[in-house]
């Protein structure tokens, strides 16, 4: 895959199976997507979200952020200083959201990168891809329960209309030090190789120096 994108598991079988059981069984949380979608992009949206401010909610999403806040390799990628926005949405049969871009600003932060958590198993819905658009080609992505994306938001996007059975993801933003993909990107691989040196043959003066650039750089380049 690209470098542009990360793709990783965040919540074993389980820990995704027991939030789909609490948002299968809330029934008064659920509001239209419309709602908060920006003028342009509500034409295009089409599903269920779960009220922020409902207890539910912030349970389920403190845990995730925590889950996200702790990964390692997740933090080395997004560098973040901020996440943001989380929330739940449920799409049922003929539900989707077309083609899209999220705003660059928001109240709640700067749209650095964007995730979708998968919470549900691919075989409970069909439909329902997140397709990313590059240049290139169209990326159609679908995980497996737990499993999670984090991509860039300067990037075209949408998901393809659910056919039947329910979908359910959490999505969110990152507000990263590092603004920029790809001096994000070389910082990703400076600290993966640094880390890769480290884990073989130990610490080493030569690994000091590495590190020390890596942090200078990361002075320089973040904001
Ligand atoms: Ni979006």
């Amino acid at each position: 895959m690209n470098m542009e994108y990360l793709t990783h598991s965040l919540l074993n079988k389980s820990e995704a199976k027991e939030i789909v059981q609490k948002l299968k069984v809330e029934k008064s949380a659920w509001q239209d997507g419309k709602k908060t979608a920006g003028s342009h992009a509500a034409k295009t949206k089409n599903n269920f979200q779960l009220d922020k401010s409902s207890d539910i909610s912030i349970e389920i999403k403190d845990l995730i952020v925590n889950k996200i806040i702790s990964n390692k390799l997740i933090k080395s990628f997004t560098l973040p200083s901020l996440i943001h926005g989380v929330m739940f949405t449920k799409s049922l049969a003929g539900h989707g959201y077309g083609t899209h871009l999220d705003n660059p600003y928001m109240p709640s932060g700067r749209s650095d990168l964007s995730f979708t958590l998968f919470l549900n198993e691919p075989e409970d819905y069909q439909g329902g891809e997140l397709c990313i658009q590059t240049i290139n080609k169209l990326e159609k992505i679908k995980l497996s329960a737990g499993e999670m994306i984090f991509y860039p938001s300067s990037q075209l996007h949408s998901v393809a209309e659910v056919k039947n059975g329910e979908r359910f993801v959490c999505v969110g933003w990152i507000q990263s030090y590092v603004q920029n993909n790809e001096d994000r990107s070389f910082l990703f691989g400076l600290d993966a190789g640094a880390k890769g040196l480290l884990a073989k043959h130990g610490r080493s003066d030569e690994l000091d120096l590495i590190f020390q650039a890596y942090s200078n750089l990361l002075r320089r380049l973040g904001d």
